[in-house]
């Protein structure tokens, strides 16, 4: 009986703690305690995010051998190497609190668990690599940005080395799309069918609009995220329309129009059928990119367990 009371009145004071921090816009380190859902909520969040980097490198990867000079087989293959980065460091934030990479892979490659609806869509044309970076990683910012100031502390750091890639990243395809705008009317048409095709896909992946989205709430009031999908989703609308404008190219929206009175480009309502279809499992590419990705684990047995015979050898002499 008294052991109980101790401890129910300790764990108040580590609920207390924990609300302290978070209230004080301090960071929760691996360390400290942090409540069930906390845990389960950041390792599913980080794990996500873990799995759309890798994935993510698949799109793109599809055209390095395809690039059309040095030069941009050069820079596409420094950003998808930087893909490959990020998600390694995001598999060592979710580490720190103690899950495994080998449990979370398992969980990707078995479709258990979730990544980017973004990245089942297919590349058709070398067009696609300058709007995935100008739109998808431009996306990605928007996202990941206010992610910086998330309350885990570990995903809050490897957050401020990735945004610093990813504007690289975007950077990169604006590039790479103002020369193909400057090129020839097929180069032109290139980029305006690759737009028409990644436009929407983009906006969906900020997720489910805020009344169809459970967990914002509780993600907020932990400071995990710090926007609601709606809000970031509406900065990347405000945001990209200049920028097609400076590129000459048509958004695929007649809802899109400056707002005045809300200071804000209204635009018109996303297909969430489609979303809804392609993060379950149903999109153009999903079963491709689960099995190029299951084949990739697979091949790369023999070096983790070289790795594995290595590291014992090194403990037991
Ligand atoms: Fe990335
Ligand atoms: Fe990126």
């Amino acid at each position: 009986m008294t052991a109980q009371t101790t401890l129910t009145a300790s764990e108040e004071d580590l609920q207390q703690h924990f609300d302290r921090t978070i209230g004080e816009d301090q960071r929760i380190e691996p360390r400290d305690w942090m409540p069930e859902g906390y845990r389960r909520t950041v390792v599913r969040q980080i794990a996500q995010h873990a799995h759309s980097e890798i994935i993510g490198m698949q799109p793109e990867g599809n055209w390095i051998t395809r690039a059309p000079t040095l030069r941009r087989k050069a820079i596409l293959l420094a950003k998808v190497q930087d893909e490959a980065g990020h998600g390694l460091y995001l598999y060592s934030a979710v580490e720190t609190l103690g899950a495994d990479r080998g449990e979370l892979t398992d969980r990707l490659i078995t479709g258990r668990q979730k990544y980017s609806s973004i990245f089942n869509y297919p590349t058709l044309t070398f067009a696609d690599v300058g709007v995935i970076g100008w739109l998808v990683d431009g996306a990605a910012i928007c996202n990941q940005v206010p992610l910086c100031r998330s309350s885990y502390g570990p995903y809050a750091r490897a957050m401020i080395r990735i945004c610093k890639e990813e504007s690289f990243h975007q950077r990169q395809g604006f590039e790479l799309l103002m020369t193909m705008m400057k090129g020839t009317p097929g180069q032109r048409e290139m980029v305006q069918d690759a737009v028409n095709r990644w436009w929407w896909p983009s906006l969906m992946m900020f997720g489910p609009p805020d009344a169809e989205s459970p967990n914002t709430a509780q993600s907020m009031a932990w400071k995990i995220k710090r926007h609601t999908n709606d809000e970031l989703r509406q900065r990347f609308v405000d945001m990209s329309v200049p920028q097609a404008e400076v590129l000459g190219v048509t958004l695929p929206d007649d809802e899109l129009k400056w707002n005045a009175a809300r200071g804000h480009y209204d635009f018109g309502e996303i297909d969430w059928t489609e979303f809804k279809r392609v993060v379950s499992g149903d999109g153009p590419c999903n079963v491709q990119r689960v099995a190029h990705r299951r084949r990739a684990h697979e091949d790369g047995a023999w070096v983790r367990e070289a790795a594995a015979a290595h590291a014992r050898r090194n403990t037991s002499e």
